[in-house]
């Protein structure tokens, strides 16, 4: 297995919290595409399967099946931009339209630089600040394109 001693660790600690060990695949699969480059290889998803006695295509049908895991590398920054309802209705496309503007980089890919991904998520809560996204777990709400330029425009390389 080559998932970090540190991240097994935590998993072994995680799963006590279910009531079946294999509960804890969601958030599991969760930590660790925070601790191991945004994204889920194929050997993450072996080590998973074996660590909760999966088959590894089990693994890989849950991986798959939600759009928040990634099977492939991000860009350095993720920009994830809501557009359900809510913000749907504030201007979500015109953002989204601007975002990729920005960044060079086109809705559900990453740009050429390799410094944007650039996502749309389902609602984050921030409903009544709409329209909003998420760059890098850090929620900018309200949003204008004016907004957008300096946000972006102010990400470090
Ligand atoms: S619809 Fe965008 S945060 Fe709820």
């Amino acid at each position: 297995m080559a998932l970090p001693q540190t991240l097994v660790s935590e998993l072994d600690e995680l799963v006590t919290h279910y009531p079946e060990a294999r509960a804890a695949l969601i958030p599991a699969l969760h930590r660790c595409q925070e601790e191991l480059g945004g994204w889920i290889s194929p050997e993450t998803m072996e080590d998973m399967a074996a660590y909760f006695d999966l088959e590894p295509v089990e693994v890989y049908g849950v991986v798959t099946f939600y759009p928040m895991f990634r099977t492939s590398p991000p860009g350095r920054h993720v920009v994830s931009v809501c557009h359900n309802v809510s913000c749907d209705l504030r201007g979500a496309r015109e953002i989204l339209a601007r975002v990729c503007e920005v960044t060079g980089a086109e809705k559900g890919a990453t740009s050429p630089d390799g410094k944007f991904t650039v996502t749309t998520v389902e609602c984050q809560g921030a409903c009544t600040s709409a329209p909003m996204f998420d760059l890098d777990g850090t929620y900018h709400e309200d949003l204008s394109l004016e907004d957008v330029d300096r946000i972006l425009g102010g990400v470090e390389a």
